[in-house]
């Protein structure tokens, strides 16, 4: 049994406090190998920004359970190294079951998300009731993320009737019954690349247009839990510099389209205070691995390969901090 604590991590109460009467959100950025968690790092630190690092069941399946806990106390040792402590939060992203997250919790996660959205609201309820009951019981306190609605997919049908956009009547219920720390709503943002059917969109000069986010269900959210923290999922933006970039060197990447920054930005000023960004992180690298395989056919060292596309994903996430998120200057 580890605790986060002893890792140097810290929890989420106090950093989301600080967002919602900040007026920004905090990073949350997956990492699944070292280049990402190398370029998180320094952009956070360089930008004095607090980060959350996410880790799904599938990172760690990838990476491996005790070299991820390794690798995150690695980070606030890089951290204090490179000259400024900045607050770092391990943090299981979509957990789906309460043993996957007492598996986090007992290896040194400060914070864990239970998905209960697909379940019935009931079910929903009461797992994640089981999972806060126990993270909260730590000697150290863990945080835990629900979510409410469900995330539309490209196969989902973006209309008021047929969507699982968050339900304001019931986040009051939920979270009072649940005692869930934040809770993760469903307003328009989806995962992946493609987060919209091309026919749900505006083109314009060949480039989609996505609808607006329903700033509408966030704002009545906020009336029901004023000052509460709320997380939004599938937040990239989806560059389309670097959809260009991958397709010129052969990869295929239609239909592609995220959500527009200056969306994100508004909702940062809100009381969303974590915002999800992976698929954005996994362009970046592609379009730069790609550009370097095919311009140096003769480069077989991987750190020729991979460590510029760290570079340019330590670019991203500055942007994303400074532009974005707000979240530079607030550690
Ligand atoms: O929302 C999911 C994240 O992008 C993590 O994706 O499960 O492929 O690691 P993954
Ligand atoms: P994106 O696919 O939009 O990057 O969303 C990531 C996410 O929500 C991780 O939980
Ligand atoms: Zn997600």
């Amino acid at each position: 049994m580890t605790s986060y604590k002893e890792l140097g991590l810290v929890n989420t109460v106090e950093l989301f406090k600080k967002a919602i009467s900040g007026g920004y959100a905090l990073p949350a950025y997956n990492f699944n190998n070292m280049e990402q968690l190398q370029a998180i790092i320094e952009a956070c630190v360089e930008t004095k920004s607090p980060v959350i690092l996410q880790v799904s069941s599938g990172a760690r399946k990838y990476a491996n359970r005790n070299l991820l806990k390794n690798m995150a106390k690695g980070a606030v040792e890089f951290a204090h190294e490179l000259g400024h402590d900045i607050p770092i939060v391990l943090h299981l992203d979509h957990g789906d079951t309460f043993e996957l997250c007492v598996d986090c919790i007992e290896t040194g996660f400060s914070s864990v998300m239970i998905d209960g959205s697909h379940f019935p609201y009931d079910e929903n309820v009461a797992l994640t009731r089981k999972v806060c009951e126990y993270a909260h019981s730590r000697k150290d306190y863990v945080t835990v993320e629900g979510e409410l609605g469900v995330l539309a997919g490209v196969e989902d049908e973006v209309s008021a009737e047929k969507s699982h956009y968050t339900q304001p009547a019931e986040v009051e219920d939920f979270v009072k019954k649940t005692g869930v720390d934040s809770l993760a709503i469903s307003i328009g943002t989806s995962h992946g690349r493609a987060k919209f059917k091309p026919e749900q969109c505006k083109r314009e000069n060949g480039i989609l247009i996505p609808p607006p986010l329903r700033f509408d269900i966030l704002e009545e959210v906020e009336k029901r839990i004023p000052g509460y923290p709320i997380v939004l999922h599938g937040s990239s933006s989806v560059p389309i510099e670097y959809v260009q970039m991958i397709e010129k060197y052969g990869g295929k990447l239609s239909d592609s389209v995220g959500i527009p920054e200056e969306q994100l930005r508004k909702a940062a000023k809100s009381a969303v205070c974590k915002i999800n960004i992976d698929s954005d992180g996994r362009l970046a690298m592609t379009a730069i691995i790609r550009k370097v395989l095919t311009e140096k056919p003769d480069e077989f060292d991987p750190r020729k390969i991979l460590g510029p596309a760290r570079d340019e994903l330590k670019k991203l996430y500055t942007h994303k901090n400074i532009n974005v998120l707000g979240s530079a200057n607030r550690a």
